[in-house]
């Protein structure tokens, strides 16, 4: 039998009865991952013996290679995978198979399978019969699937068929209202953010109240709390720009118990609060775990070194929460990049090195005022991760206003809000510290809910 040249060296079909005889799986998946090209020529008689072969990952990878020779005479053999192989995998490969062809008198077996209990075989056969989207009989079939129970098919299929989509330059992406630039207002988030219009901030990292955990924020109970939250982030989604992050760290509380016959109350806060985000239309985008030295946790295991009795274990919590979002679009990342000059996002590159992992080991900062304030490394991490130079950054919570110091050191304008009046002047100590905008129009600007109303006008 011939030896095919491959990616890594040569294939030797001759040796794939000689390694399945020797149950040598590993080096038949090397040898069908490592086939590049395959053309008309290629003898396929060992790849369709594969086809039988017990490991679902060996005969998937086989009818990956199938594919490749672009043989319509192989129709049939993938029809009868489809119908009758047991595995997910599969049966998907070989719908796909069957769309690589590209053939039109294949379209009614792709339509068949649109009906595929499996979404994923589904889901290859759309994308088969979108090769043939012009036609007027796989459009209606395709518009259809709308409301398919699947929500990737849901979204591929409004995606495809949406009407009024531009996916062009918009130049307002890039810009903010000048007087949001380097702005601290002191007040209620929710009343200032009425007098910000949609789409005017490019990025949010905030850390909000912990409950009832601390004492500047006292709620009437957990559920207000939340609601609360939610009302603040349905606006920040408003004044996001489209496809722009929202960045929100939190972590579980614990409020502790009132007497000896009861037990400290553990409130999940970032798994209560998750679902109200991406139900307002924030798209979850990852979970980057904050960690602490232990040291610096609060100790809970005192009396579990003591009685070592299962069920009252209590690890010491040194993680926090940084779930990263955003705002949902069709547009991709890229789309956003594409708004920004050249030169704009040579200069925003990340350069040397950066934390790869989504676990951030980040010493906590402790502050004379405030008792919970942003260590200056994380919101550097978050401002240099996800926006560019010149962008809006904006933190509802602001405390002693560390993003403010940050966004101002990595060229960025900051947008602050500030309920509370002591913390106020915390933030103009930090921010007196930090390097000022050239721009003299720019410098750090305090001011009331009322003064920001008539500068807003
Ligand atoms: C966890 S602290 C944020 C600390 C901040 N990340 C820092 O680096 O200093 C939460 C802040 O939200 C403020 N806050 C609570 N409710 C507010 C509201 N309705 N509007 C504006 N600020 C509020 C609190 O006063 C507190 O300073």
């Amino acid at each position: 039998m011939d030896t095919i040249k491959i990616k890594n060296g040569n294939f030797e079909a001759d040796k794939i009865p000689e390694f399945i005889r020797q149950n040598k799986y590993g080096d038949i998946t090397r040898l069908l991952d490592g086939l590049g090209r395959l053309n008309n020529k290629f003898d396929s008689t060992p790849l369709l013996f594969l086809l039988k072969h017990e490991n679902e990952k060996i005969r998937c990878l086989a009818v990956k290679n199938l594919a490749k020779i672009g043989n319509s005479n192989l129709t049939k053999t993938f029809i009868n995978i489809v119908e009758n192989d047991s595995s997910s995998i599969v049966r998907r490969e070989a719908v796909s198979a069957i769309g690589r062809l590209r053939d039109h008198s294949n379209k009614q077996i792709l339509f068949k399978y649109l009906d595929d209990s499996d979404p994923e075989v589904a889901l290859q056969s759309v994308r088969g019969l979108l090769v043939f989207k012009e036609d007027e009989d796989v459009q209606e079939k395709l518009k259809q699937l709308e409301n398919h129970p699947n929500e990737t098919i849901q979204e591929i299929i409004k995606k495809e068929f949406r009407t009024n989509f531009t996916n062009g330059y918009d130049p307002n992406h890039t810009k903010s209202p000048d007087f949001m630039k380097n702005v601290v207002i002191n007040g209620d988030v929710r009343e200032i953010l009425k007098l910000v219009s949609d789409e005017s901030v490019h990025l949010t990292f905030t850390s909000p109240p912990y409950y009832n955990a601390r004492d500047y924020s006292i709620y009437s109970s957990y559920k207000e709390y939340l609601d609360f939250l939610e009302d603040v982030f349905k606006e920040v989604h408003r004044i996001t720009k489209e496809g722009r992050f929202f960045i929100l760290n939190t972590s579980p509380i614990i409020i502790p118990r009132v007497g000896r016959q009861y037990s400290s109350k553990r409130y999940p806060i970032p798994y209560d609060i998750h679902p109200l985000i991406v139900k307002m239309g924030w798209e979850f985008i990852d979970d980057i775990v904050w960690e602490k030295p232990e040291a610096s946790a609060k100790n809970r295991n005192a009396g579990f070194l003591q009685h070592r009795k299962p069920l009252g274990y209590k690890p010491n919590p040194c993680t926090e929460c940084v779930m990263v979002y955003r705002k949902k679009t069709d547009k991709l990342i890229d789309w956003n990049i594409r708004q920004y000059d050249q030169k704009v996002v040579e200069e925003s590159k990340i350069t040397g090195d950066f934390e790869s992992s989504n676990v951030w080991k980040i010493d906590p900062t402790f502050d004379k005022i405030h008792s919970a304030v942003f260590p200056l490394e994380l919101c550097n991490r978050v401002i240099r991760f996800y926006s560019f130079k010149g962008d809006l950054v904006f933190d509802p919570f602001a405390g002693s206003g560390t993003l403010g110091k940050s966004a101002m050191n990595l060229d960025r304008f900051f947008f602050l809000t500030e309920k509370e009046k002591k913390y106020i002047s915390r933030i103009k100590e930090n921010l007196t510290q930090t390097r000022i905008f050239s721009d003299e129009k720019f410098k750090p600007n305090f001011l009331s809910t009322d003064k920001f109303k008539e500068a807003s006008k």
